[in-house]
């Protein structure tokens, strides 16, 4: 059966060029271009370009596509909202999408309590907002994060982002009162010695008092309004916390008094085989923020809490112009159908196995695969030097996505260092669709061994 791929010219094809040309006198360089190809039209997991080239995506738009491009029923939800308004600012008149939405995320999100949410535009504002919320209830201003997590780039989230190049670097001063600790980060950590699989017992920070002993030396518990947690570290690299250090620092954090956020931006509407990657921990956080997958496309974030923790901020002190777009709502609440009716945590249950089992097949026959690892479909594979040093190797990283690319296929890299490959593809991928971007892929990992090999 032919595939989807079809490869009319080099890519990028004259027209792609032109785009980028005028983008880069036009765009600053700061607003990165990761591939450079100019997009005509996308549809489920296939991308075709301005030069007629169709290739897979294996992005999703960084993570934002789950129930795939176009999906006609958000495609029809948008057009019919857009019949009756597209704008009015919730703030000054309410609308029941809105409604509608937020009462869907409240019963949703893990936790059987009584919720609150409201919306915003974009995962960063979602992760400023909890922080609000978070420190009008607890009247503490210490926030912790993690090494190697990523929140976003406005002031705040940007503080809370761990990367210091590209997204830190030169935009200092950042908000204050924000303290970091190490992410249980298994392949990486000394103890662990390289052991793979984040989830495997016996995380060594995975105690109370181990935590007990790291806030002594950071900041006082007593003064810390939330513990800001990706799941599994999406931008940091696709590594998932161990179980039993979730465990620990939800009853370090109880004890202590502070809210625990999950961000569950890039986790979130069934990437990791659950709806939320909490349900892997049975974790029931205070406040979860969502983005990305939540609208199919459309610009949206929501921040859902405890009702009690919601409820701290005066009237006025949290929305804005365009949260909550009832374009958006429309789009999220088609979404959420979708999820359901087809299963999406399911799917990409499936598809994870399938990826994981190639990934895992090909890191037996080469040695710079040190790690392939991830819950559900957000699966990542770690590229070194070799095994024993474990040095990450990015300009490996940065073949293999070339290649890849040159041969039909869009894929991402991700991790402090840029040496992990993650898979994005959307949900909905069909098999036949999944099983050929894998073929490329495994095609260019070849080649981009090979040619490595011979340059150096
Ligand atoms: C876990 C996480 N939080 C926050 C963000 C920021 O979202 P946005 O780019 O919509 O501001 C991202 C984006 O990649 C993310 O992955």
């Amino acid at each position: 059966m032919a595939g989807v791929i079809q490869i009319r010219t080099e890519i990028p094809g004259p027209k792609s060029r032109a785009l980028l040309t005028r983008r880069a006198a036009a765009v600053p360089r700061g607003v990165p271009a990761v591939t450079p190809i100019a997009v005509a039209h996308a549809e489920g997991a296939v991308v075709t370009d301005a030069d007629g080239n169709r290739l897979i995506d294996f992005g999703g738009g960084i993570g934002v596509v789950n129930t795939g491009h176009r999906h006609p029923a958000v495609v029809a939800a948008v057009r019919e909202q857009l019949d009756r308004f597209a704008h009015l600012c919730f703030p000054v008149s309410t609308y029941e999408p809105y409604v509608e939405l937020a009462e869907r995320l409240n019963r949703l999100t893990p936790g059987q309590h009584e919720k609150r949410t409201f919306l915003v535009n974009s995962g960063a504002e979602a992760v400023e907002n909890a922080v609000k919320v978070a420190r009008a209830f607890t009247g503490r201003p210490a926030v912790v994060c993690f090494e190697h997590g990523f929140h976003g780039r406005t002031n705040l989230a940007l503080a809370l982002t761990s990367k210091v190049v590209p997204y830190k670097k030169g935009f200092g001063p950042f908000a204050p009162e924000v303290y970091r600790i190490p992410f249980p980060y298994c392949y990486r950590c000394e103890k662990a010695d390289g052991r793979t699989d984040g989830r495997a017992e016996g995380c060594c920070m995975a105690d109370t008092a181990c935590l007990e002993r790291l806030f002594a030396v950071t900041v006082d518990p007593g003064s810390v309004a939330a513990i800001v947690l990706e799941l599994e570290l999406g931008e940091g690299g696709f590594v998932p916390a161990p179980v039993e250090y979730v465990r620990a620092l939800a009853a370090f954090a109880k004890a202590h008094g502070i809210l625990l956020v999950a961000d569950e931006i890039q986790t979130g509407f069934g990437r990791t085989g659950a709806m939320f990657a909490c349900e892997h921990y049975a974790l029931v956080p205070d406040v979860i923020t969502t983005a990305k997958s939540l609208a199919g496309g459309l610009p949206l974030a929501a921040v859902t809490g405890r009702a009690d923790v919601m409820e701290a901020a005066e009237p006025g002190g949290l929305g804005g112009t365009y949260g909550g777009n009832p374009l958006a709502c429309a789009a999220a609440l088609a979404v959420l159908d979708a999820m359901e009716r087809e299963r999406i945590p399911e799917r990409a249950r499936r598809a994870g196995e399938r990826i994981a089992a190639r990934f895992r097949s090909w890191a037996d026959r080469y040695p710079c695969i040190g790690d392939v690892r991830g819950l559900g479909a957000m699966v990542g594979m770690e590229l070194v030097a070799d095994r024993a040093s474990r040095a990450p190797d990015k300009a490996l990283t940065a073949r293999l996505l070339g290649t890849a690319l040159a041969r039909g296929l869009i894929l991402l890299s991700a991790g402090t260092y840029g040496n992990v490959v993650r898979v994005l593809a959307p949900l909905t991928i069909e098999d036949a669709v999944l099983d050929e971007g894998l073929e490329v892929m495994d095609a260019a990992l070849a080649q981009a061994v090979a040619d490595s090999r011979q340059s150096s």
